[in-house]
C-alpha cells in the first residue's frame, strides 16, 4: 500500500498520504480486507478538532497488531502493545537512546507524558507523520531491539510510544492527538473531560 522502495523522494509524505490510501481501498477492494488497515475515513482535513472525531473500535485489536485511521486527513497509528512490549517501553537501556525519553516537549496531552505516552499503556495512538519532514514511518513490530518504527526517507527511528531515538534527523517524538478510551471505544479528536490540550499547539507535526 505504501512504496517500499528506498528512494527517499518515492517516498509517501504526509500530502500523499490520502492518495495512497485511496489507492490502497481501491485495489483491495472488500471492507472487511482494508479495516485493519483503515479503520475509517470519518476524520475530515482542517483545523476544527471538535468537528473531526473519529470512533475506533478496538475490540478487533490483536495484541501487537496495528492500525492506522485517518484522523483531519493524517495518518494515526493505533497499536495494542503486548506485555513484553511495554517491558521493552522501561527499559534503561532504550531509555539511555532516547532523546525525550520522559515527553518533556509538547508533542502529546498531559495525560500522555508519561514512559508509554498515552492514556492506556496498552494503547499507543500517534499521529504517523514523521517529525523531521513529514513522510510515514513504517511499523517495524520485532520484538527485541529495533521495534518500533522506522522513517523509509531519511532513516529517523521511534520507539513503540513514538519516542525518537537520538542520532535520527528528525529531533521530536511523534505527536499524539487528543483522545479518549471508553471500553472499548476508542475517540480520536477529543480528550477526557476537563483536558485543555490543544493539538495545534504542539511543538512539531
Ligand atoms: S522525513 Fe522522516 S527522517 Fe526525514
Amino acid at each position: 500500500m505504501i512504496d517500499e522502495t528506498d528512494d527517499p523522494a518515492a517516498q509517501p509524505v504526509r500530502r500523499d498520504f490520502l492518495t495512497l490510501l485511496t489507492v490502497a481501498t481501491a485495489s483491495v477492494g472488500a471492507a472487511a480486507f482494508v479495516w485493519p488497515f483503515l479503520d475509517s475515513l470519518n476524520g475530515a482535513a482542517g483545523d476544527d478538532v471538535a468537528d473531526s472525531r473519529v470512533d475506533v473500535d478496538l475490540s478487533h485489536l490483536a495484541p501487537g497488531q496495528q492500525i492506522v485511521v485517518v484522523w483531519r486527513g493524517d495518518p494515526v497509528f493505533v497499536l495494542r502493545r503486548t506485555p513484553e512490549a511495554l517491558r521493552s517501553l522501561q527499559d534503561p537501556a532504550l531509555a539511555a537512546q532516547l532523546r525525550d525519553p520522559r515527553s518533556a516537549e509538547y508533542q502529546q496531552p498531559d495525560y500522555a507524558e508519561n514512559w508509554h505516552r498515552s492514556a492506556v499503556p496498552e494503547f499507543g495512538v500517534m499521529v504517523g507523520i514523521c517529525t523531521h519532514l513529514g513522510c510515514v514511518p513504517r511499523f517495524r513490530p520485532r520484538p527485541g531491539s529495533g521495534e518500533g518504527y522506522l522513517c523509509p526517507c531519511h532513516g529517523s527511528r521511534f520507539d513503540l510510544a513514538g519516542r525518537v531515538l537520538a542520532g535520527s534527523p528528525a529531533l521530536y517524538n511523534l505527536p499524539v492527538p487528543p483522545y479518549v478510551i471508553a471500553g472499548q471505544t476508542l475517540r480520536i479528536g477529543e480528550g477526557p473531560p476537563g483536558s485543555r490540550f490543544s493539538f495545534g499547539n504542539i511543538v512539531r507535526l
